[in-house]
């Protein structure tokens, strides 16, 4: 059977299927060997490049190696421009994490640089493309964060319901106790729901809020300590975390240099003035602001700046623009 040629109920695999296969058994692959690490570092594909657990081992014809040094490697890479595309983006967050959280912020915004309009408006700033990312982006997660208002105003379900894959556990910062109980999230029981707030609002005895269960965490500040809320996820086991916005929540993790990668999506749209994305302090020289190490991907109408923070602030390396979908 050729590459291309991955047939499900006698119907062929799209690409695009049979990549997000690919990654989930890969990320999968990625979270048992970080903690069990007398798994083997290679895994093998089946003729079509699927891996599959019950065959690691076995002399694939299309093997899968993770370096530590480059990632995953595929012993013969993908043939089909849209299959190669989702690889590219998403096989860098499928990696073993041994300590602490691997941290990766998303936003949205128009070209002028907002995130929704003055009154909250966010749907939609992107376009489905975007959309569905984030759903792929919740599916390799353990836990995916949003901020108090974004958690008011969305009122979001944060579940990977346009893509295949679990739903992460759904972390709401909500420091003074202000979010409703009639929230979706805290209502609809489609995942594990932690709601995070100062500990001086906790009350002994009551543990939940709806169905989320409370974390009383430290401030900083006068905010919540995100050092320490990092800190309780991974000793929960959600090491891979995807903050989701707002503006606020996503400028507080970067300024604290808790992320690792940030991605944002700007789409060709005009709002005037509106609600901020980032909100970092700011350098007095040109010279001094952070250019970050940068992926480009192609979503739709959107583009998708991929910002790898730990590779350094150097003058950017661009990839070529690569298509997804
Ligand atoms: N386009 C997108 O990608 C996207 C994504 C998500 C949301 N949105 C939109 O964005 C809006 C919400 O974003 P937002 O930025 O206003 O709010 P947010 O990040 O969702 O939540 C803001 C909260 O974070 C806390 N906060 C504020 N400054 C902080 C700081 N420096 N450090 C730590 N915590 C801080 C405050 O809560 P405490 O004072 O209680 O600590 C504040 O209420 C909504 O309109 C939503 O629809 C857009």
């Amino acid at each position: 059977m050729a590459c291309g040629d991955t047939v499900e109920h006698g119907v062929p695999l799209p690409a695009e299927a049979r990549a997000w296969r690919v990654i989930r058994a890969l990320a999968g692959y990625a979270r048992r060997t970080a903690t069990d690490p007398r798994h083997p570092s290679r895994l093998c594909g089946d003729a079509d490049g699927i891996p599959d657990a019950l065959r690691v081992g076995d002399p694939g014809n299309r093997h899968w190696t993770w370096r530590p040094d480059q990632g995953w490697v595929a012993a013969r890479p993908a043939a089909d421009p849209v299959e190669r595309d989702l690889l590219d983006l998403y096989l860098p967050l499928c990696v073993p994490v041994v300590d602490g959280c691997r941290v990766t912020a998303h936003l949205g915004q128009s070209l002028d640089g907002y995130i929704a309009t003055a009154n909250g408006d966010s749907c939609f700033v992107t376009g489905p493309d975007n959309i569905r990312h984030l759903h792929r982006m919740r599916a390799l997660s353990d836990g995916v964060l949003v901020g108090t208002e974004t958690a008011a105003r969305d009122d979001p379900r944060l579940t990977t319901r346009l893509v295949p894959g679990a739903n992460p556990v759904r972390v709401i910062l909500d420091r003074q106790r202000r979010l409703g109980s009639h929230l979706r999230v805290f209502t609809d029981g489609a995942a594990v729901t932690l709601l995070c707030c100062d500990r001086a609002q906790v009350t002994a005895g009551h543990d939940r809020q709806g169905q989320a269960r409370i974390i009383g965490l430290p401030t900083r500040d006068g905010r919540l300590d995100l050092t320490a809320l990092l800190e309780t996820l991974a000793e929960l086991g959600l090491r891979r975390i995807f903050v989701e916005g707002g503006g606020a929540t996503v400028s507080a993790f970067l300024t604290a240099g808790l992320l690792d990668r940030l991605q944002i999506a700007v789409a060709p749209l005009l709002i005037g003035t509106g609600r901020p994305g980032l909100r970092i302090p700011a350098p007095e020289r040109l010279a001094d602001a952070p250019r970050p190490v940068v992926r480009l991907f192609r979503m739709g109408a959107d583009l998708l700046y991929d910002l790898d923070l730990r590779r350094g602030s150097t003058a950017a390396l661009l990839t070529p623009v690569t298509r997804i979908l």
